[in-house]
């Protein structure tokens, strides 16, 4: 067997580029937890010490952070003068958690995925499924942290736009579920945005829908939210004018039966929104960055999260347009239509 030495040098760069990452991982979450990004950009430039102090961590400690963020290129390091800072790019992406393009919170992800690992394997050697719910607590909370940053930048400004005639029934007060809606990040932007509208979340995953209930107090959206726990096809309520699903729906067992559920719960002139992960149409087509980050959440969340229930489809966060046209189409949608994409996500809406 021929190795070709240039081939095998530039497997090994991407290997340590891809172990840099996996250690670096952890290390934004230090940051994050430390305020040591805020602290960095509220006074930067600044020494290690300096750092420590205004952050009250230890030194020593921060040499090391702080050499580490700047080797990846998420801190800037001057040579001349020895200080740290950060370019107003990775203050924008690493210090506010409420803007549109937070990057810290999807490394919870990451961290609960590790924790879990071997009981993935496991699931992986039996075929078992692994329910959403039996992941370690990081998941839940960087759901959350990951996705509520895109939901800010498009959900209210372009993804609600992009259906027909639903912004107007928002406004002048409508009835809303958004299902499998896990700690309420969308439900809680849209009840925000429209006052006089009600909206239920539903998830089947009970703590989910308590830091929901909670984070809804905050927000200060008590009174136009509800949040109970159902399953996708079980939820009662009826007569909705929109039902939402927020990256969801391929990670449930029976994404029909809960399409054919969502059909008899919505008004005759209502709609489905289904936001799902972005995809090609191929796999060939989806060998990229960002499918990458996709296939290898679906092998470790989405595919075990739908095989562990009824049914167990097993559709994938790379499902191409066509198989979840077939969902909607089996489940009673008859006009459907993709309204919107962005880098990440496919935005679909169906209606009866
Ligand atoms: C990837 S998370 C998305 C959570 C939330 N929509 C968001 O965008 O932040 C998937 C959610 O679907 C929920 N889920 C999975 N299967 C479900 C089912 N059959 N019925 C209701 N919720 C379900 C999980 O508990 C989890 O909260």
């Amino acid at each position: 067997m021929a190795v070709n030495p240039d081939k095998l040098n530039a497997f090994v760069g991407k290997f340590a580029n891809d172990l840099g990452a996996a250690m670096h991982g952890s290390a934004i979450l230090i940051g994050e937890q430390l305020g040591l990004y805020r602290g960095l950009a509220q006074h930067g430039p600044i020494s290690s010490e300096g750092l420590a102090e205004k952050t009250g961590t230890a030194e020593r400690y921060l040499r090391e952070w702080l050499a580490g963020q700047a080797a990846s290129g998420y801190v800037e390091y001057d040579s001349k003068t020895g200080l740290f800072s950060m370019t107003p790019e990775q203050k924008f992406a690493l210090t506010d958690e409420n803007g549109p393009v937070f990057l810290p919170g999807a490394f919870y992800i990451v961290s609960s995925v590790y924790k879990d690992q071997r009981k993935i394997a496991e699931a992986i050697r039996t075929g078992k499924g692994f329910g959403w719910h039996e992941h370690h607590v990081d998941l839940f909370q960087g759901t959350k942290k990951f996705f509520r940053p895109g939901y800010v930048a498009n959900l209210v400004s372009a993804w609600l736009p992009s259906l027909e005639g639903v912004v107007s029934k928002l406004e002048a007060g409508a009835r809303v579920a958004d299902v499998g809606c896990g700690l309420g990040a969308s439900t809680i932007l849209m009840a925000k945005a429209f006052p006089k509208s009600e909206f239920v979340g539903y998830d089947y995953h009970g703590e989910s829908i308590e830091w929901a209930r909670n984070d809804a107090v905050t927000a200060g959206v008590a009174q136009n939210t509800d949040f109970e726990v159902a399953l996708a096809k079980g939820f009662t309520g009826k007569n909705f004018d929109l039902v939402t699903f927020f990256d969801c729906l391929h990670d449930m067992g029976d994404p029909v039966g809960a399409a054919r559920h969502v059909r008899q719960a919505l008004k005759p002139d209502g709609t489905w929104m289904v936001v799902e992960p972005f995809a090609g149409q191929s796999l060939e087509a989806n060998l990229n960055p960002v499918g990458r980050i996709y296939y290898n959440a679906s092998l470790q969340l989405c595919v075990p999260a739908s095989l562990a229930q009824e049914v167990g489809s097993g559709l994938g966060a790379q499902a191409s347009d066509a198989a979840l046209l077939d969902v909607f189409r089996e489940g009673g949608f008859t006009r459907v239509r993709k309204s919107v994409e962005t880098p990440f996500n496919r935005v679909f809406e169906a209606r009866p």
